[in-house]
């Protein structure tokens, strides 16, 4: 199975910012041991702070499924949102926190009701626990 993570804005800060909340590894050490998890697939990552790339990434992934943490992006991106209804490829929304036990504009999500389900509140974890949804 080919998998895609995808990262937004200020995920490449993992392990520097917050790190009550995000913890203290890296995001480069989180997807090292997301593919060690998935040695038997094919694992590929991605992160940017640039909005549009991400809805390119989404464009032309080629997998079976995308694991997708858009950051803060996830509460205000109709241009994400738009590029996840435009593909075939089933995404999972995902974040390192429990977003509802957070500030208020972290409880909406404009991508959620195009994506295939969401994780949340499993740290690193909830990248993991998406990946494996796929293989049900
Ligand atoms: C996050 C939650 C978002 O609200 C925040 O803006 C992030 C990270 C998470 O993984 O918990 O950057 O997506």
């Amino acid at each position: 199975m080919k998998l895609l993570f995808i990262n937004g804005v200020n995920l490449n800060m993992t392990g520097v910012r917050e790190k009550g909340v995000y913890g203290t590894q890296t995001l480069d050490e989180i997807n090292k041991e997301i593919a060690s998890h998935f040695k038997g697939d094919k694992c590929e990552f991605f992160q940017s702070n640039i909005e549009g790339e991400i809805c390119t990434a989404l464009q032309k992934a080629d997998c079976d499924g995308i694991v997708l943490n858009a950051g803060a992006f996830t509460h205000y991106s109709y241009a994400i949102r738009d590029a996840i209804a435009s593909i075939k490829i089933p995404v999972i929304e995902v974040h390192m926190s429990n977003v509802h036990a957070r500030e208020e504009f972290r409880h909406k999500s404009v991508i959620s009701g195009v994506c295939k389900g969401v994780i949340c509140g499993f740290g690193k974890n909830s990248y993991i626990l998406a990946g494996e949804s796929f293989k049900l």
